[in-house]
């Protein structure tokens, strides 16, 4: 099996990957080695930068005794013109036991997967779906508040080119959240509500906030210092009118003082920050153990 998109889990598969991460988490913190995955192969390669989704991904590999590989796009084949196809022929004949792909093009992890015998793993597509981060984003909302269930998840800021709300919005609500998704209305989706950061975050019990991709803006915002945290930023005054017990949390990477004001990211009981990096392992931990679970080594 490959781990594609949200919906292309089921409510089994999502709850076994949450039940076994929760397992994860508690032996991470004990590094307590196991050798689940031991001889097996798994192949990175990211097309966009990444610092957590890469790092985690290759520590869950070892973590359970796989070896992780990370091929270094920018110094492969890649450069001298080489399609996704057929990189993909390339590696496959290489027989990696997985393979982590992030790409900037929406799809291009599921045109892989159609090439690759291996199980693929989405690490972020485009503007598409990222949804090991969804899951451990649910993952941790469990962990901290104990349920999913009837809580009200704010995410706020760029929703138009965040994988990371997509995915969040279909997994959040299978699992009985209420999501609201809210920012500037030139970085809403069309079609969406156009609620505002203020509207979303009263009485929210979770605030995720988003980056401003500029990456992937045609026309930059033209805001001047200081305005984007002003008007859609999450201060400590915007975060008072959540549900007085809110945890705030972000995929990153941050930009500190425009999305997000650097004490409350900071905030020892409230920011879930580094509570996401770790439980990322875990369950890119489960994931991996998951769609490796079929074939025997
Ligand atoms: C996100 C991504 O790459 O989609 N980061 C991540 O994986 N933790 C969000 C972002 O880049 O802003």
């Amino acid at each position: 099996m490959d781990i594609l998109s949200i919906d292309a889990l089921s409510d089994g598969e999502i709850a076994a990957i949450l039940d076994r991460a929760g397992l994860f988490f508690a032996g991470n913190r004990g590094r307590r080695s196991t050798e689940r995955l031991q001889g097996r192969i798994v192949f990175n390669l990211f097309y966009e930068n990444s610092t957590r989704t890469a790092m985690s991904f290759a520590t869950a590999a070892h973590r359970l005794g796989a070896s992780a590989i990370t091929l270094s796009v920018e110094r492969s084949s890649v450069q001298k013109g080489e399609t996704l196809e057929d990189t993909a022929r390339t590696l496959n004949a290489m027989r990696p036991d997985a393979l982590v792909i992030r790409h900037r093009e929406n799809g291009a992890p599921a045109a892989v997967a159609l090439i690759m015998d291996a199980p693929v793993l989405n690490a972020g597509d485009g503007t598409n779906e990222h949804p090991t981060q969804a899951l451990l984003d649910a993952a941790t909302i469990r962990h901290r508040l104990g349920r999913i269930e009837g809580l009200k998840v704010a995410i706020c800021g760029d929703i138009r080119h965040s994988r990371v709300a997509r995915s969040n919005a279909k997994l959040l609500p299978r699992l009985g959240a209420e999501v609201r998704l809210a920012g500037p209305p030139e970085l809403l989706p069309d079609g969406l509500p156009r609620l505002s950061v203020d509207e979303a975050i009263a009485g929210a019990d979770v605030v995720m906030m988003l980056r401003v991709q500029r990456e992937r803006l045609e026309d930059d915002l033209g805001d001047a210092p200081g305005e984007y945290l002003a008007r859609y930023g999450l201060t400590s005054a915007r975060l008072a009118s959540a549900s007085p017990q809110a945890v705030v949390m972000h995929p990153g990477p941050m930009n500190r003082g425009v999305e997000i004001e650097p004490a409350v990211a900071d905030d020892p009981e409230r920011s879930l920050i580094a509570l996401q990096v770790e439980m990322g392992v875990a369950v890119r931990m489960a994931c991996l153990e998951l769609v490796l679970s079929g074939d025997a080594p």
